[in-house]
């Protein structure tokens, strides 16, 4: 039986999870209204990255006898007007996500629940990679965003990202 904060934790993973989904549905939108494609291509895939996310937390509890408990998912709380503006945010936001992924990590720990502990090991990688992923975002578009032709060729480059399942299998 997992611990009474362990599945709190979880559960509002979940919710955190699909929020993250909806925020850069949000962000591809202003991509695409912008006329760069390939970053609003680039933002649904990693809003697809997230709905699994979303699916792997719910997974975890189903298979530990919890049901999940779906909340309401908030309006995107940021309204960045620039793509600039959607990288830093982009960035910021995992960057406030492993911190949720490691306040539970620390939860698991105390109670020496060694399985969610091991589960969320994944998601503790992961978050390293989606926060490099957004940083370089940041740091290309730093580099080359100003000059047209050079947001051309990074937006080609960005539509070039295709979904992949998660490589975690519950
Ligand atoms: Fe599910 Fe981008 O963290």
């Amino acid at each position: 039986m997992l611990d009474k904060k362990v599945v709190k934790l979880l559960n509002q993973q979940v919710n955190k999870e699909f929020y993250s989904a909806y925020l850069y549905l949000d962000f591809s939108n202003l991509c695409y209204d912008q006329g760069l494609d390939g970053f609003g291509s680039w933002y649904k895939v990693q809003a697809q990255e997230e709905r699994d996310h979303a699916m792997l937390f719910m997974q975890y509890l189903q298979n530990n006898g919890e049901r999940p408990v779906l909340k309401t998912v908030d309006q995107p709380a940021v309204t960045p007007a620039t793509v600039k503006e959607v990288l830093l945010e982009g960035f910021q936001h995992e960057q406030y996500v492993t911190s949720l992924i490691h306040d539970l990590y620390e939860a698991a720990h105390t109670v020496k629940d060694f399985r969610t502990m091991q589960f969320l090991d994944w998601f503790v990688k992961e978050q390293g990679e989606e926060e490099n992923n957004a940083d370089n975002l940041v740091k290309k578009y730093e580099l080359f965003g100003d000059d047209p032709k050079s947001l051309y060729m990074l937006n080609s480059e960005l539509s070039a990202r295709v979904y992949a399942a998660p490589s975690l299998v519950l």
